[in-house]
């Protein structure tokens, strides 16, 4: 089997929508072939098939906002043969003890794949966990208390047999495993186990309602790199940024895959600059306007910081200053030529930063008479300077309020009337059934997808739109 597993981000419907648009897209072809909350199985048509295929999976994995790790995939156990093995509740030892045969002789073959030398070898591995849902009874009843137990010490036995020279595995803390509430290693951790050496692995174990995928990670995010950009730049403000996570999934989905370096993206709306910040680091040709003065300079200021990080070198103040400019957004076509951006990604005001839900007519007040005369303006200018076809990805709010349930602006009557078509985030053609009503798209889904903490005030929903002829 030559499948990619991929571990997805907290927003998993979000995070399958950006991996099927690059598999659809980009030079990375392939399909998603099964899904759970958690992972997705990837199918590609001929990356596996390149010789230095783990280089591709790195740049892949730097595209990706919704990607925590990608792994190789070199077994399958069937849901069936799983749940005989490890039942809820245990009645037939005879089936029990049958089955788990049946996986013990799986295991012994997938580690061999994993590490080709074993005999006089010293192993570490690293056993993760991704259930169909963390929220699923059958995680935190037998996944964390029955399998993980029995997943490390039956690999620790078959290396024994292999003949390795000593053996060791990550420990997770007893008392998760008790609670039954288990966090899989994180993607830092990776690094500082050295777990892409030969003689080192993280073997996940994810689920799907079909079954087990077995895989060996070969490539992780680095969310301290992330991290320190979006902490340790010189201005910030955490409470109107947004993401670097959903900075990077924006743009993906603007269909700009080849020769970013010669694509301009502009953020009509820069703030502290986070967008331009991690458009700069995916090479694009960066633009910015904010009517705010301060915001210009902040966002000058954080872009020097960064390319002295990554040390490249810092152009004269002069160019900087011609492309992030102080502009109200009604006046933006005034500055900038026709069709000159090939996309844009922004996230204009979204209002109050509420601390307590606001009431429906409260609400509603600032969508009439602030938002939906912000996002005319956008979509007017926006269309006289972004190129034919050309994608625009912006946010708008979602507003929970007292007495009336959420509240929206409609931001597609008014990009539809300004020319432009509306893009389904996700492809219904291609997604697969689920018969969990909790991993199902449902119609909404595929238009645009929402992103948000539980119980957030303030949601962010994300468009995509294509500019008309
Ligand atoms: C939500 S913040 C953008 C934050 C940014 N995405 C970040 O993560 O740092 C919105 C920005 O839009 C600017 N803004 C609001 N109304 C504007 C207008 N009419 N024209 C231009 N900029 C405006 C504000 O000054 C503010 O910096």
């Amino acid at each position: 089997m030559d499948n990619f597993l991929f571990v997805l981000g907290r927003n998993f419907r979000l995070s399958l929508a950006e991996l099927d648009n690059i598999l659809k897209n980009s030079q990375f072809k392939g399909r998603i072939i099964d899904y759970s909350a958690n992972i997705a199985v990837v199918e590609f048509i001929s990356l596996h098939n390149d010789k230095y295929y783990i280089n591709k999976l790195m740049e892949l994995q730097f595209l990706l906002g919704g990607c925590q790790k990608i792994a190789k995939i070199y077994d399958f156990i069937n849901i069936r043969d799983i749940h005989n093995a490890f039942p809820l509740k245990i009645d037939k030892y005879k089936l029990v003890e049958k089955a788990r045969k049946k996986i013990l002789h799986i295991l012994g073959k997938v580690l061999e794949q994993i590490f080709p030398k074993l005999k006089s070898q010293s192993i570490f591995f690293a056993v993760s966990i991704y259930p169909n849902l963390f929220e699923d009874e059958y995680y935190s009843r037998v996944l964390v208390k029955h399998f993980l137990p029995f997943l490390n010490k039956e690999i620790m036995n078959i290396l024994k047999e292999k003949e390795v020279k000593k053996s060791l595995y990550y420990e997770y803390p007893e008392e998760n495993i008790k609670s039954g509430n288990l966090n899989p290693i994180f993607p830092h951790h990776l690094i500082k186990y050295g777990l892409f050496n030969e003689d080192r692995a993280e073997i996940i174990f994810g689920f799907t309602e079909e079954g087990v995928y077995i895989a060996r990670t070969f490539t992780a995010d680095d969310p301290n790199f992330k991290k320190k950009i979006d902490e340790e730049r010189p201005f910030k403000e955490f409470k109107s940024s947004i993401s670097p996570k959903l900075a990077l999934m924006m743009f993906n989905f603007l269909n700009l895959f080849q020769e970013r370096e010669t694509k301009k993206i502009l953020d009509p709306f820069v703030g502290n600059g986070t967008i331009l910040l991690f458009a700069l680091l995916q090479d694009f040709q960066i633009y910015g306007a904010d009517f705010d003065q301060a915001k210009i300079n902040n966002t000058i200021r954080n872009i020097i910081w960064l390319l002295e990080e990554i040390e490249e070198p810092i152009p004269p103040r002069s160019l900087l200053e011609e492309r992030i400019q102080n502009i109200d957004i009604g006046d933006l076509s005034k500055h900038f030529q026709p069709n000159f951006f090939d996309g844009v990604v922004t996230e204009p005001s979204l209002g109050p930063f509420y601390k307590n839900k606001p009431y429906y007519i409260q609400a509603k007040d600032i969508i009439d008479t602030e938002l939906e005369p912000l996002y005319v303006l956008i979509f007017r200018e926006i269309y006289k300077v972004l190129k034919p076809k050309g994608r625009i990805c912006i946010t708008a709010p979602i507003i929970e309020t007292i007495d009336g349930g959420d509240i929206q602006l409609n931001v597609n009557k008014i990009a539809i009337n300004n020319k432009f078509q509306p893009i389904n985030m996700i492809d219904s053609k291609r997604i697969i059934n689920k018969s969990n009503i909790k991993l199902q798209f449902q119609k909404q889904d595929l238009k645009n997808l929402i992103d948000a903490k539980k119980d957030q005030i303030l949601k962010r929903k994300i468009y995509v739109y294509e500019k008309q002829d």
